[in-house]
């Protein structure tokens, strides 16, 4: 599958004044990739030099229409993104997106020739419950397209999002195994070439021994993606 992908998700952090992080990681190197907000995409495009992919955090599941303050995914396509991420907690709670709402957005990314980041994820109170391949397996299913042609699937238990804990090395292999086999289930070959990012507190200090679980593609990096040395030091320690 390759070495580990990284992709930073700047949420909604990110002035211009930031425009240099971008231009100091697409200096160093050419394989990361950047979502940062909406504002930013065009400017970021521009800084990343077309050696960070630049992609949106979110896009409406049409292509246009009456749909005031929202983002299609033609739109993002046209700034020069190169993909899409659908389907983040923050998003499935914030904004009460469904799963249906999640696979509606991947295909609408599809469609647009985007490649697709869609996030699945338990919370504390299901995790402790015992439900994760309940929780995830369900998510997987209503919020995957039919076909993953350019599909990645993000695993973030909402619990260690922004909140310095992780699960276990264990842990992450089990659920990303887990997912792996939903995805062969399903799709076949095609589901054991789906990258699984793992994402959720990667740190530089950290993020050997979580990309070094079998099925982990790479990972999903919120805060410590805001700045190009803590992105540059995660993505050495992954190599
Ligand atoms: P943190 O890395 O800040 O925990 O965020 C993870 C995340 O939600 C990335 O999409």
């Amino acid at each position: 599958m390759g070495r580990s992908l990284i992709v930073g998700n700047w949420k909604m952090n990110g002035l211009a004044a930031a425009l240099p992080e971008i231009a100091a990681m697409a200096a160093a190197r050419d394989d990361l990739w950047l979502a940062p907000p909406f504002t930013l995409i065009g400017a970021a495009v521009a800084a990343a030099g077309g050696r960070v992919a630049i992609g949106g955090q979110d896009c409406h599941a049409s292509a246009s229409g009456a749909h005031t303050g929202c983002v299609s995914a033609p739109m993002l396509a046209d700034l020069g993104a190169g993909f899409v991420i659908v389907g983040h907690s923050e998003r499935r709670t914030d904004m009460h997106e469904t799963d249906a709402d999640v696979r509606a957005k991947a295909l609408a990314g599809q469609a647009a020739g985007l490649q697709v980041i869609v996030c699945v994820g338990e919370s504390e109170v299901q995790r402790d419950a015992g439900a994760v391949e309940a929780v995830v397996g369900g998510q997987l299913a209503g919020s995957l397209p039919d076909d993953v042609a350019g599909v990645i699937v993000a695993y973030e238990p909402v619990w260690a999002i922004g909140t310095g804990r992780t699960p276990t090395p264990a842990e992450v292999a089990a659920v990303h195994g887990f997912i792996r086999a939903r995805l062969v289930a399903r799709f076949g070959a095609a589901g054991q070439g789906v990258r699984i990012l793992y994402g959720g507190s990667v740190k530089p200090d950290n993020a050997a021994l979580l990309l070094g679980q079998a099925d982990v593609g790479g990972a999903l990096v919120g805060g410590a993606s805001l700045t190009a040395a803590s992105l540059l030091a995660i993505a050495a320690a992954a190599e």
